[in-house]
């Protein structure tokens, strides 16, 4: 048997200006998803915590039709803008990459990782799977060619909140693409955000309305929902320094950023909203 892992990400802000070549600022999470290979006569078959019509075409930009079993393992919300996809190719490209006795380069990963991508999302900036590949907190600007800036990993934590609703990041790109350029303003303020957070990444006092700011401009492109904008709401109410939705938004999770999660958890539990801790992963 083969095994690979991929790291679950957050976005911080940024996310779809990204996809027009603004920068973005995203970061590994303590969570991740782990693809394991075991060879064996008959059609590639896939099974595990990841169901999706995309699964064996994604999987096939990387497998053999035939040959395969492969067991996906998870503990990261699907779906929910936290990257289980990116995850997935990235753990698919090192566990094909063991299968052969290969050290694939971070480089290579986020290469072919890419082809995984865009089974799933049509155009992908490239931000989740450069995450899931190098770990830490990166500044990101899609290319060509693409550059990734490590920052150091900052000390605040985060504690994310779950909709339970998964948002479609293919349908909701192509929904803000058909809203240019109206939405054009809005994606560059969200631009300069990313500048004006990255200078900020010490300062969570000066960082968390920044993140706030940046889910106002998130919903004015029209990818929030009522119940995204009622969990920031929440967050903010008990104390979090900034609230935004991260990912591509119609459902997914809100990051609230913390000094001390406590009081945003006991909030969300007496919501009952689901929530956890997380922060920045190497
Ligand atoms: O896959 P998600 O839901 O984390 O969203 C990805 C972020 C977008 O900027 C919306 C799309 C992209 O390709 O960067």
């Amino acid at each position: 048997m083969y095994v690979g892992r991929g790291h679950g990400k957050l976005i911080l802000c940024g996310e779809h200006a990204v996809v027009y070549g603004h920068p973005a600022l995203a970061m590994a999470v303590d969570r991740r998803t782990t693809v394991r290979l075991t060879p064996r006569p008959g059609p590639l078959e896939a099974r595990g915590d990841i169901v999706d019509d995309r699964l064996i075409p994604a999987l096939r930009t990387v497998l053999p039709p035939e040959g395969w079993l492969v067991d996906i393992g998870t503990d990261l919300p699907v779906g929910r803008g936290m990257g289980s996809s990116a995850a997935l190719a990235v753990a698919l490209i090192r566990a094909e990459s063991a299968s052969r006795g290969h050290a694939p380069s971070v480089d290579e990963v986020f290469e072919r990782a890419f082809a995984v991508e865009r089974v799933f999302h049509g155009n992908p900036s490239g931000l989740d799977h450069a995450v899931s590949a190098r770990g830490g907190l990166l500044r990101y600007r899609r290319g060509p060619p693409p550059s990734f800036e490590p920052l150091p990993l900052p000390s605040w934590r985060l504690v994310v909140l779950d909709s339970g609703v998964a948002g479609d990041t293919k349908q909701l790109v192509a929904g803000v693409a058909s809203r240019r350029p109206t939405v054009d303003a809005d994606l560059d303020r969200i631009g300069e955000l990313v500048l004006e957070a990255t200078a900020a990444l010490d300062d969570p006092q000066a960082l968390g309305p920044l993140l706030t700011e940046n889910h106002g401009l998130l919903r004015r492109i029209g990818v929030s929902t009522p119940q995204l904008d009622d969990l920031v709401a929440l967050a903010l109410k008990a104390g979090a320094l900034g609230a935004k939705l991260a990912g591509a938004g119609g459902g997914g999770v809100v990051l609230a950023l913390v000094e001390d999660p406590e009081p945003v958890l006991r909030a969300a539990a007496a919501a009952g909203v689901p929530a956890f801790p997380t922060r920045p992963v190497p």
